[in-house]
This record gives C-alpha cells, structure tokens and sequence, in this order.
C-alpha cells in the first residue's frame, strides 16, 4: 500500500502530529543532531515489526531504543552500574549509544532476542519532546534502506521512504553528521562497537580506564556485519598523502572525492569536496550527503581521498568501498 507521506517543519505540528502517529501504532521520521531515524514506540511490536520491513532490515539486527532522559534511560537497564551513570552524565543527550544487559521492560523484538539493550537520549529538542509525549522509549534504527547511507536531511528521507511513511518531520541537516558512537559495557570491559564523533579517548576519560577495541566475548553490532552505505556506483578509496598523483594516471570516466586543498589541482569534471583535510567534523557533516548524491552523477566509479584518523568517517566509507583502499 502506497501512503501519502508529509513533510512537516513547523516544531509544534510536527511534535502532534508525530505523537499522534506513533501512538496509534504508526512509524515516523525523526531528526537527530546524528541522523535522521525512523521511529515506533518500543512497547508496539506492530510499529517495530513495520520498522522492519519498511526498511528491509534483517530482523537479527537490534534497534536502539532512544529516552528523553537518564530517569527514563535506567528502567530499561538490567542493574545499571557506575560505568552507565558516568557516561550518561557526559555525552547525554548527545551522539552516544550504550550497550548494556537490558530489564524485562525491553521486548524481544527490539533487541533481536539479545539480553543486551542499546540505549541513547537524543540531542535533538523535538525528538526528545516527542518522547516525553508519548513517554516510552522510541525505537529508532538510520531512516534509510537498509544498506543504502543514512540520512541527513528531510528531503532524503523522503527519496528512500516517499509512500511507506505518513511523515516526515523535517528539523534540516543534521548537525553530526554520522551515526552515534556504539559502547559495550560488559561485565569485565567497555569496548567501541562502531565509532562515531564521541571518540575512544573521550570515553576512556570518563570511565577512568583504557577500553578495548575488541571485546573478549567477540560481540559486535549486528548490523557492522552487513555491506551498508553503498550507492550503486563503485568507490575506491585513497589513503595516500598526495591525492593529485595518484590520480594522474588513472583512465575512462570517475569522480572524485577530495579535500578542499586539492580540488583547484584535480581536472576531472565530477569533482565534490568532503571538507579541508584536517577538518573531522566537516567531513563528519558532508558524508552521507555526499555518498547520497553519487548516483544521481552520470558516473560509475568513484575515489575518494579518506584519512584512517578520522574513524567514523573512515568506518563509514570503508563500509561503502566493500573493503577496496589504496595505500600508495
Ligand atoms: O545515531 C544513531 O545511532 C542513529 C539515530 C537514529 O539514533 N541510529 C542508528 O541506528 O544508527 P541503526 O539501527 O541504523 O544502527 C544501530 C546499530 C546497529 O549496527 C545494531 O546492530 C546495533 O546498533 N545494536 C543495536 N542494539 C544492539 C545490541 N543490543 N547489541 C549490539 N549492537 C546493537
Ligand atoms: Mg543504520
């Protein structure tokens, strides 16, 4: 079935009008200061169940189950310990998600059957105001496809769901840019499960002790397993300092994706810029516009110049690549 799908900006229209959806078992689109998120109460399986398919997402990948607020966050923990209160007390709201053993609040589906919960109180106002609202936890997984890049704008959203949701809010770019850092605390550790713009360091700061990046129990997140990002066009990247060389002798068509300094040096026609090369939050920012605009170019391959350091970008267009770098 086809439905009709709004754009709604206006914050207070757009906060009924999602309240109203969603407590009528519906599924909507919300921004975060992330991404844009698509969104069911968690206590509604029918709602979470068209989570899954409106996506077409594996029903072995759990959802994040976001609250407006710590006093809401802990009733869905199974014994929330210092390690929890810590980084709730830091980077909450804001881009982190914490993995933990979840309370019998928590059901099944959302979780994938795990006896973990991932849990994270949004930055953005409406978002967290709707909650509040509809006073549960709202699941919400990246409102794209599955496999296709996450949103960060409205009109993106609209591209990949136009006729599967009944709305959009519509709260512009998202500030961020990529996806919330993942946290494991297990019994015996804490280890990153997908990187984001709360760094490794940050959080090892604040939980006092140096955290892993694997964990012992070999947990990752589901959903790291699966190719994702992807637009149809082929990307290749390139980790090199000296991107304009490395590019002399390539032939046929491409594009490229280049740092502000090399752009002016590069003569091919489909040029985009990520952001200056030593600007993480621009490139944070511009990534999935970018990986969402590459197939509207009359272009089939694709270099990008990426840089390890910046992890979740480079987490991300690794994904988008399928694993192709050029070192030289
Ligand atoms: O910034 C974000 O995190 C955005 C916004 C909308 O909040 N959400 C988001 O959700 O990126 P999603 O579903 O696209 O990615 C969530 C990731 C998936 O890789 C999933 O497997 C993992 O979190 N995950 C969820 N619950 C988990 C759990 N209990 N244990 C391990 N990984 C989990
Ligand atoms: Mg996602």
């Amino acid at each position: 079935m086809t439905l009709k799908t709004e754009i709604i900006i206006n914050k207070n229209d757009a906060v009924t009008k999602a309240v109203e959806l969603l407590n009528s078992d519906k599924v909507v689109a919300l921004p975060t200061e992330t991404v844009y998120g698509l969104a069911a109460r968690c206590d509604s399986k029918l709602a979470v169940n068209k989570i899954f398919e409106i996506k077409n997402r594996p029903s072995d990948n759990p959802l994040i189950i976001h609250c407006d607020g710590l006093l809401m966050a802990e009733k869905y923990v199974l014994n929330p310990d210092e390690r929890f209160y810590r980084l709730a007390d830091a980077f909450w709201p804001g881009p982190l998600t914490i993995v933990t053993k979840r309370s019998v609040l928590v059901d099944d589906i959302v979780t994938a059957g795990q006896d973990t919960v991932a849990i994270r109180v949004p930055a953005d106002d409406i978002f967290r105001e709707i909650i509040k609202e509809c006073k549960v936890p709202i699941a919400a997984p990246s409102a794209n496809i599955s496999g296709r890049p996450s949103p960060t704008e409205a009109e993106e959203v609209y591209r990949q769901l136009n006729g599967k949701i009944e709305l959009i809010v519509d709260g512009g770019s998202c500030c961020v840019g990529v996806e919330s850092t993942i946290v494991l605390l297990s019994e015996d550790n804490a280890c990153i499960l997908r990187p984001g713009d709360i760094s490794k360091e940050k959080i090892s700061k604040v939980l006092r002790h140096s955290i892993n990046d694997k964990n012992a129990g070999n947990t990752i997140a589901p959903g790291m397993k699966y190719r994702h990002y992807a637009p149809s066009a082929e990307i290749v990247l390139y980790c090199g300092n000296s991107f304009v060389d490395y590019l002399k002798d390539k032939e046929g068509e491409f594009g490229v994706v280049c740092f502000q300094e090399e752009f002016d040096d590069i003569l091919v026609s489909n040029r985009i810029i990520i952001g200056r090369s030593d600007n993480e939050k621009e490139q944070q920012h511009r990534l999935f516009k970018i990986l969402n605009s590459l197939d509207s170019y009359n272009v089939k391959l694709w270099y990008v110049h990426a840089d390890k350091r910046f992890e979740a970008v480079y987490n991300r267009l690794h994904k988008a690549a399928d694993g192709r770098v050029d070192d030289k």
